[in-house]
């Protein structure tokens, strides 16, 4: 049997990979992008380029994302019919109803086999590709994203993970449907994070709802069972008083923990 070690540190440090240089980036930038994203409730009437919207989704897609399985989908309303639909599902809030554009991130948990298969096929494709890469996709997600029919391998999971790790360092999750839908849902929420960041960047705005009716909203973009939504995304530039207030956060303190 072949054994499989994850993560190997001291074999992952004497490996010589190619250099990739980092760019040198503008922190004052970014740091304008964090501070002036807020989230927008009322829209002008100014409508957003198709190129700008397709900017966005592109950076969202670079998100870093769980064993770069990818198990997010944005669906981007462009019917007026369906954009109508869409929000009133959004339960009529003045963030979908004077949207410009409207989104949905949808998380994929149950596509991760499919996404699995073609990952395996490109790494095929590629010359060169450390046996690890492949063991990963071949032996290790086969086990941790598996839960079996209707999540049935649980308990078996439970009684592996935990006794294994009574004596070493042990992943205690994903081991059921539930897990998975938390798992599907990071990954997607950081392509939702990163997308208002780069509307903001390209002079836009946006609102982040799950004020919803999720069932309806699935029905709406023929959406399987085992699909969540993330969130939908408004987006467009802000109208006089289109923010309610100015930004709060509690004091620091209250969550930021040093150990
Ligand atoms: C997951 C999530 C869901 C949200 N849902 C809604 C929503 O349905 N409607 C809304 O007006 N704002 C919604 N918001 C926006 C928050 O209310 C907002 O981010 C928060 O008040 C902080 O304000 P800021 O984004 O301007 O910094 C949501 C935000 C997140 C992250």
């Amino acid at each position: 049997m072949v054994k499989v070690k994850v993560f190997d540190s001291s074999a992952a440090k004497a490996s010589k990979r190619q250099v990739m240089e980092a760019p040198t980036t503008d922190a004052g930038a970014f740091y304008d992008v964090v501070d002036s994203r807020r989230s927008v409730r009322i829209y002008a009437d100014e409508p957003v380029p198709e190129e700008v919207v397709r900017r966005a989704m592109d950076a969202a897609l670079k998100a870093p994302n769980s064993s770069n399985l990818q198990v997010w989908e944005i669906h981007w309303v462009r019917s007026a019919e369906k954009k109508a639909e869409l929000a009133k599902y959004c339960l009529g809030q003045p963030a979908a109803t004077t949207a410009q554009e409207l989104l949905v991130f949808v998380a994929r948990p149950d596509l991760w086999r499919r996404n699995n298969n073609r990952m395996i096929a490109h790494l095929r494709s590629i010359p060169k590709t450390p046996e690890k890469a492949f063991q990963y996709f071949e032996k290790i997600t086969k086990i941790v994203y598996n839960q079996g029919p209707f999540g049935v391998f649980r308990p078996f999971k439970w009684i592996w993970f935990t006794v294994r790790g009574w004596s070493k360092p042990t992943p205690r999750e994903p081991i059921s449907l539930a897990h998975m839908d938390v798992w599907a849902h990071k990954t997607t929420a950081l392509a939702c994070q990163t997308f208002m960041l780069a509307a903001r960047a390209e002079g836009y705005d946006s609102c982040p709802m799950e004020g919803l009716d999720s069932k309806r909203v699935k029905q709406l973009l023929g959406l399987p069972r085992r699909a969540g939504i993330t969130m939908a995304i408004s987006m467009g530039k802000r109208a006089e008083g289109g923010i309610y207030n100015e930004r709060f956060r509690f004091p620091q303190e209250d969550f930021i923990y040093e150990h």
